[in-house]
């Protein structure tokens, strides 16, 4: 009986851009779902982009747009990556659709009237001049504990404590720098420390949904005692208002994210019966459908995926989770991914500079198991790997025996390979199957690979044992040397068939070589029939050039040191393991996405002065620029300032400006530009020179 399995990768947030850390998830997630479809098992694979909540909202406004803009942009540059990486996807979507609101609503209702929704007043920080309650990642201040500055209301980066952003000194919103005042709210609460919660997740914990150290780690969170979840925000917040409270309070972005998964898979259906395709929701979707839900997370949020979201199903009439399978964080080169040494490395750019993603994706699976250790992308041996395994050993057999077949068969394989000798050459290749599979679905694609390139090594040596070359030279030995590389071609094609869920688009180009129907899983232990004719061998994959990986990093290095963050998590309830899905530095994975506000401490770097214009000047040869002698009280500079189109020098003397008078000193053509003045403009061409009111003086501070 064919399995029917519903597969859900995390959702991204919608504001940032998809990198090598998300993308552990991704592959190792479609890995796993092109490896049921081989087997004929009914797989529906969904995700969608994660839209809601303060960063989004903040970042939009921030660029001058509305979140739906942004959400809309976002969307499309992820499912642009994805399909770059061969991410297949049945269904992406957004959370930001009617189908989520939908399933939230019923929920929530749901919820509500079996009694396990609370209400009470909390406390709050709350920004007066911005009117928004801050989540604690928007609060910044001195650390308690070190006295480092700026720190963010949760912890400290240098000294590494946790607190409450109550106990921050001289605290401040990052959104707005004003000083944060306490206020009290309504919030809504899901019960998760009702004691049918508590008995219902400590039995599904045991009952093999979790991988065994998740399951530790819930009990650990049992000990410690469940908390009620904080599922209300305050507006402003861009998500979906919680019905019955005339937009006084909307649902937190961790309660519609993973119902979102549900609303992908309605949508997917829906598309589906459109197309004649129908699929029944509600098997999926409802206890006792005979049907699996498995979803793919990081470690890091498995607090959500293992507490808060199995309890809200089971008491609002859905189904609960089949599986949970989380993974690890990703390393480069044994560290975090870092901005300024160039390893944080977005999938745009790796698609962009040409590199393969079949490489990664290669690679990727040799390093994952079924467990939560991270993964270290180690840049060099990525390079060797792809080098010596894959293309050294397993694309080689193909380019090694296909010449011969071409060359003195016709394109054919010998009429007779007979399935005893290749089992007993090859045993591995023809009883593979189990073991494969078994590693397949345990997740554990770093032993599947040891076993195919193992079985790559060992058709290598048969072929140099047998020496085609010397027998292509002898016309009595080409009976052998048709065997040979028929042989090797078989050992081929079972290859490419137990690869085919890490490199799909490698496979089909070798089906198309081998002229075969697509390989699936029911083809494992068969051999070509006699006589089979095969294309011409084309280029079936390059090498990586260690030159490809250094312009990789170089095109990731920031120099510049990240903008302050200020969107940074989601969750002001952060769990202390919450991190960001790939193990980056905090504030580099918080420039990634956001990099929209700066501090005070910011602004206050750049010196802005009063400077009255001494003198202005026409620039021989120079179209757009006016020389200005400029006087700071201190002393006077030199400035070369494109407001050449907007005034006449002579206008200009004796009136005052602001200059940025920190400005590094700038060589040009005409002589040194030693700052800048400040002007307004628009679209169009026009230009308005910025001066302080009467009675300012040169030289005053502007802050
Ligand atoms: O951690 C994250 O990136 C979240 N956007 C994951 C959400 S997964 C699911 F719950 F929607
Ligand atoms: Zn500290």
């Amino acid at each position: 009986m064919p399995r029917r399995i519903l597969v859900t990768s995390a959702l991204p947030y919608a504001n940032g851009a998809i990198h090598l850390g998300h993308l552990v998830e991704y592959i190792q997630t479609d890995i796993w779902v092109r490896f049921q479809r081989l087997r004929g098992h009914e797989v529906h694979y969904v995700c969608a982009d994660d839209t809601h909540g303060t960063p989004i909202m903040l970042r939009a406004e921030q660029e001058g747009i509305t979140p739906e803009q942004l959400i809309a942009r976002v969307f499309d540059e992820h499912t642009r990556d994805f399909a770059g990486f061969l991410v297949d996807f049945d269904n992406y979507y957004t959370t930001n659709s009617p189908e989520n609101r939908a399933f939230c609503e019923d929920i929530y209702s749901q919820l509500e009237k079996n009694g396990l929704i609370a209400r009470r007043s909390v406390e709050q920080f709350y920004d007066p001049v911005k009117t928004m309650f801050l989540p604690d990642r928007y609060i910044r201040g001195q650390c308690p504990k070190c006295g480092a500055k700026d720190q963010y209301g949760d912890a400290c980066e240098v000294c590494g404590s946790t607190y409450s952003p109550t106990d921050l000194i001289e605290p401040y919103s990052v959104v707005s720098g004003a000083k944060p005042v306490r206020k009290a709210s309504e919030h809504y609460f899901f019960a998760l420390s009702d004691p049918r919660c508590q008995a219902f997740l400590k039995e599904w914990t045991r009952s093999g949904t979790l991988q065994p150290e998740a399951a530790n780690k819930m009990d650990e969170w049992f000990a410690a005692g469940l908390q009620d979840w904080d599922i209300s925000r305050d507006p402003p917040y861009f998500g979906f208002p919680i019905p019955g409270t005339d937009g006084r309070k909307f649902f937190y972005v961790w309660l519609d994210a993973p119902v979102g998964y549900f609303a992908s898979f309605r949508n997917h259906c829906d598309r589906r019966a459109a197309a004649g395709r129908k699929v029944d929701l509600d098997a999926f979707l409802r206890p006792g459908g005979g049907t699996e839900m498995v979803h793919f997370i990081g470690k890091d949020i498995l607090y959500f995926h293992a507490l808060f979201w199995p309890a809200m199903l089971e008491y609002s009439g859905y189904r609960t989770p089949s599986s949970v399978y989380a993974h690890g964080f990703l390393t480069v080169n044994g560290e975090k991914m870092s901005k300024s040494r160039g390893t944080f490395i977005t999938a745009e750019s790796y698609l962009a500079l040409g590199l393969n993603p079949e490489w990664l994706r290669y690679y990727y699976a040799a390093k994952l198991n079924g467990t939560m250790e991270d993964i270290d992308l180690n840049l060099e041996d990525f390079v060797a790997r792809v080098n010596a395994d894959l293309v050294g050993k397993y694309v080689n057999i193909a380019s090694r025996a296909a010449g011969f077949i071409h060359k003195h068969f016709g394109g054919k394989l010998a009429p007779d390979v007979d399935r005893d000798s290749f089992g007993a050459e090859f045993p591995g290749l023809l009883a593979g199957v189990d073991v494969a599979t078994e590693a397949y679905e345990r997740r554990e694609y770093g032993k599947c690979l040891r076993m195919i390139m193992q079985g790559a090594e060992h058709v290598n040596q048969y072929f140099d044992r047998h020496q085609p070359w010397s027998l292509a030279k002898d016309p009595t030995q080409h009976a052998k040397l048709h065997q040979v590389c028929s042989t090797a071609l078989n050992a081929f094609r079972l290859l490419t068939l137990f690869l085919k869920p890490v490199l799909p688009r490698l496979a089909t180009d070798v089906e198309k070589f081998l002229a075969i129907q697509p390989l699936t899983w029911s083809d494992a232990g068969t051999l070509l029939p006699g006589g089979h004719a095969i294309r011409p061998y084309g280029h079936l994959m390059g090498r990586l050039d260690g030159k490809q990986i250094d312009a990789l990093v170089a095109a990731n290095r920031e120099s510049r040191a990240a903008p302050s963050p200020a969107v940074a998590s989601h969750s002001p309830q952060r769990h202390p393991e919450r991190q960001t899905h790939a193990s980056a530095d905090a504030s580099q994975a918080t420039a990634a996405s956001s990099a929209v506000h700066i501090s005070i401490d910011d602004f206050a770097k750049v010196d802005l002065r009063v400077a009255r214009i001494v003198k202005a000047e026409h620039v021989d040869g120079a179209d757009k620029l006016l020389k200005l002698t400029l006087d700071i009280g201190t002393e006077t500079r030199t400035v070369f300032a494109g407001i050449k189109s907007a005034y006449d020098p002579a206008t200009l003397e004796g009136r005052y400006a602001v200059m940025v008078a920190n400005l590094a000193p700038r060589k040009m053509r005409f002589g040194t530009s030693e700052g800048m003045v400040l002007a307004a403009s628009g679209d169009g061409p026009e230009l308005f020179l910025i001066g302080p009111d009467s009675g300012a003086s040169p030289g005053m501070k502007v802050r």
